[in-house]
């Protein structure tokens, strides 16, 4: 018997086209000898097709394992865990809270700072637009719980800056204004659940001003470096971080860990969580894993596998006395 995995994909947010293409490479690299691919698609309007996960316990037969495979809001960001854990159907990637925890940038930054992670200087920007400036310019203005850049400017003055925030707002009712680092990107692959371990690190190179919209997944024009050209001990400190914020957001299956790099200082310092990271097929979090040694038809059984264990653990727990 195989296993039946529903993938789920498409999804209401900015990155339904790019979860498509997830969907697509992961459906293309699990071993069919094994595994039954269940489509579930969800339109940009939030209809699914062919038919919606039921919320109750046992109600979803022809199922036995869930790979989301949706971006950003209402996939990635703990609502869809939410039914996912109200159905009783195991499912790949973090939690609920994990989930929503990473999706929050100024949440995740708390709970990192709160574990003595280094994140850069950061405020969130009240309604009436004061808040008290501990930093100067430049500053990425950022809407608390989006991906993808969309929605993220870099402003190099007051000018720029009221108008990077009225432009955050349009997409999140909280706005979050961060000290610019100037220096270099570099992202880290984390799995497991009790145990998470990381892959060697990749630096990216963006080809604009910073790694935006157009960047990632229009110009083609940026450039990734596997393994990312760091001395050992700074890729073994990276590998730390990245593996002291998965277990800080209390992150289960996968996650993707972002950082930036001050030129000036040295210093490294945790930029965001992904858990749910691209998985098309020029996406960094299977590559980095295929350069680790976990090619992604290997990588897809251990993610399947570790939601199965928790699933396991989970239902050995009591719910009531
Ligand atoms: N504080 C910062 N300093 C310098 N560059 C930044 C900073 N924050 C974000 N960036 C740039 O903006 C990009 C997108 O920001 P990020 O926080 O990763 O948002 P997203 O979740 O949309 O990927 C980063 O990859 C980086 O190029
Ligand atoms: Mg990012």
């Amino acid at each position: 018997m195989k296993t039946r995995v529903a993938v789920i994909y498409g999804g209401r947010s900015g990155e339904h086209e790019v979860s498509l293409r997830s969907a697509r490479s992961i459906i293309d690299a699990m071993d069919s000898g094994k595994y039954e691919a269940l489509h579930y698609v969800i339109s940009k309007e939030g209809k699914w097709s062919p038919r919606p996960i039921l919320p109750e316990p046992g109600g979803n037969p022809g199922i036995d394992v869930v790979f989301p495979a949706l971006h950003g809001t209402f996939g990635e960001d703990g609502t869809l865990q939410g039914l996912l854990e109200l159905a009783g159907l195991p499912y790949v990637g973090a939690g609920v809270l994990a989930s929503s925890i990473s999706m929050d940038k100024e949440m995740m930054k708390r709970i990192a700072a709160a574990r003595g992670l280094p994140v850069v200087d950061y405020a969130v920007v009240p309604c009436n637009g004061a808040w008290k400036r501990e930093f100067g310019f430049p500053m990425f203005v950022k809407p608390a719980n989006l991906g993808s850049s969309v929605g993220i400017s870099k402003a190099r003055n007051e000018e720029e800056l009221l108008a990077a925030i009225e432009l955050a707002r349009q997409y999140d009712r909280k706005v979050i204004v961060e000290r610019g680092i100037t220096g270099r990107e570099f992202e880290c692959a984390v799995l497991g659940n009790e145990n998470p371990v990381a892959s060697v690190p990749c630096e990216i190179l963006p080809s604009r001003e910073f790694y935006d919209y157009e960047d990632k997944y229009e110009l083609d024009q940026a450039q990734t470096v596997i393994p990312a050209d760091l001395p050992p001990q700074q890729t073994a400190e990276l590998q730390r971080l990245a593996v002291e914020c998965y277990r800080a957001v209390d992150c289960e299956g996968m996650a993707r860990v972002d950082f930036l790099f001050e030129t000036a200082t040295g210093r490294l310092y945790i930029n965001e969580i992904n858990t749910i990271p691209g998985f098309t097929s020029i996406s960094m979090y299977p590559k980095m894993w295929e350069y680790s040694g976990l090619p992604m038809p290997k990588l897809i059984d251990r993610l399947i596998e570790l939601a199965l264990e928790r699933h396991e653990t989970k239902q050995r727990l009591r719910y009531s006395k």
